[in-house]
């Protein structure tokens, strides 16, 4: 395994927050590099915390000897990730991001690949509701958090970050998709006595199969169902084919609407080679 550390010239023309301290002091964290809105598409997550914008629990630092994974923005996916990961659900599935070695000092495990990468940019969310919604993804390599968000404005559309079949050991992407009214603010893991983060109303799911199709899926999160909050309250989901040939499950539909999906659990629709997508929220 062979890591290629940041070239210190690099550091001080990307990272402004790197390059007003010593580089190679040693520290008790690694800083987060990045600014916001910054040219590598890398989105900080609750910056004032102790993550300090890390795609970390908000009370966790970038501890020495750690990996500490980052958020892209809507569309984008991290591209770097601990290469000796070979189980996804083993030891190394909280191994994404960057390295921060023993001294305090980041280092690019994958040095010839950008921070976030555009993901397949075949399905995105058509909110026609009149208040935003937020959908928030998972950090998977890393705490499965739901704390990465994709919002989608009032009359207004994002890109979600569907990932190709070579990212991290095949996984794909999975999103909590808050109630109408919601921003990046409600991306968060919550508790159960608010329908927010983990017990948001809707998973949506995505991601690039083996045979090189997409799947999308839509369905109610148990966990708010289980709690008792209801269905209903909830606006509706359908998938609508954008462009090429969708694929959809017996009776041609895959929706929720006014508290039942179209079928029991949730749904997936296929999009074969380029076909397009998007899950409309009415
Ligand atoms: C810059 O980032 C801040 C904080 O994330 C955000 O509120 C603002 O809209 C961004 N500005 C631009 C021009 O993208
Ligand atoms: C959302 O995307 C659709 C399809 O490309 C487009 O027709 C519509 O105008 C977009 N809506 C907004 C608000 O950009
Ligand atoms: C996001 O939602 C929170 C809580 O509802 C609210 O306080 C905040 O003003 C919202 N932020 C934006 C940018 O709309």
């Amino acid at each position: 395994m062979k890591f290629i550390s940041f070239a210190v010239a690099a550091v001080a023309t990307t990272f402004s927050a790197v390059s007003a301290r010593p580089v190679l002091r040693r520290a008790n964290s690694c800083a987060f590099p990045w600014v916001a809105n910054n040219t590598d598409n890398v989105v900080p997550i609750t910056p004032s915390a102790k993550n300090a914008g890390w795609a970390m629990s908000p009370d966790q630092e970038c501890a020495p000897g750690s990996w500490c994974p980052y958020a892209c923005a809507p569309g984008y996916y991290s591209a770097q990730w601990d290469p000796s990961a070979t189980l996804y659900n083993g030891p190394g599935s909280m191994n994404g991001g960057l390295y921060c070695d023993a001294n305090g000092v980041l280092s690019k495990p994958f040095a010839d690949r950008a921070y976030c990468v555009p993901s397949m940019m075949n399905a995105y969310i058509e909110n026609s509701l009149s208040h935003s919604v937020s959908a928030c993804q998972t950090v998977y390599p890393g705490n499965e958090a739901m704390i990465i968000p994709s919002v989608a404005q009032a009359n207004s559309n994002v890109s979600l970050n569907i990932v190709p079949n070579t990212y991290w050991l095949g996984v794909s992407s999975q999103f909590y998709v808050n109630l109408a009214g919601s921003n990046a603010t409600q991306c968060v893991w919550g508790n159960d006595d608010k329908p927010v983060g983990n017990w948001a109303p809707y998973i949506f799911g995505g991601g690039q199969g083996p045979d090189g199709n997409t799947y999308i899926s839509v369905q109610f999160n148990p966990l708010y169902t289980a709690k008792g909050y209801k269905v209903s309250d909830a606006y509706s989901v359908r998938i609508q084919c954008e462009s090429g040939f969708c694929n959809f499950p017996a009776g041609g539909e895959c929706k929720c609407e006014g508290g039942k999906c179209s079928v029991d659990n949730g749904c997936t629709v296929t999009l074969t080679g380029d076909a397009k997508a998007k899950w409309v929220l009415y």
